[in-house]
């Protein structure tokens, strides 16, 4: 009897734990990479075999298995390891629009720039951390004023 006691008290401990468990798991914040400019730059692909991200809206990208497009001397390469986001805006290769600069985008431009932003980098390369200008001022401090939900063609409750 003693025993059955015993059972069912070590059973309702063991589920108790398994529920606390699961909780921290379910709410533990998955850790955030922040790229300053300078980092990303060393992910521009111009060394063979080296890991190649851009930014997109100051989300950093994986694109290392499109290297045909992304690699040395390949086409897009001017759009890697920095925020290209104007340039994937506006479809330009042009130096002036490599840049995390949206100012006077025309609305088409914004709608083809959500559209690449999801139907091509999200659904196509694994996101890998975020550009510190997003989120932090140039001295590295936090930027209170800062809200993603409020600038325009930009969501970030679903990108990881
Ligand atoms: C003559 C002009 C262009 C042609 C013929 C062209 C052609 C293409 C083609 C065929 C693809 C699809 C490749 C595939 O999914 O297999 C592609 C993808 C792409 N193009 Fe262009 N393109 C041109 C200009 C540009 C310019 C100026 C930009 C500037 C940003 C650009 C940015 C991109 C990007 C970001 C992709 C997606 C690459 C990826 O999947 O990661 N393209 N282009």
């Amino acid at each position: 009897m003693a025993t059955a006691r015993f059972c069912v008290l070590f059973i309702i401990l063991a589920v108790a734990l398994a529920e606390d468990a699961k909780v921290k798991h379910k709410t533990a914040p998955k850790p955030v990479r922040l790229f300053t400019e300078e980092e990303l730059q060393r992910y521009d692909g111009s060394e063979e075999g080296q890991l190649i991200y851009m930014a997109v809206k100051g989300v950093v990208f994986d694109v290392t298995k499109g290297k045909e497009f992304y690699g040395k001397d390949a086409p897009y390469n001017a759009l890697v390891g920095k925020d290209s986001t104007r340039a994937v805006a506006k479809m330009s290769l042009d130096p002036a629009d490599l840049t995390s600069d949206t100012t006077g985008l025309t609305e088409e431009q914004l709608k083809s720039l959500d559209s690449i932003f999801e139907g091509t980098y999200k659904a196509k390369y694994p996101i890998v951390g975020y550009t510190a200008s997003r989120i932090l001022n140039e001295d590295g401090s936090p930027n209170k004023d800062f809200k993603p939900e409020d600038q325009p063609h930009f969501q970030i409750k679903d990108e990881f």
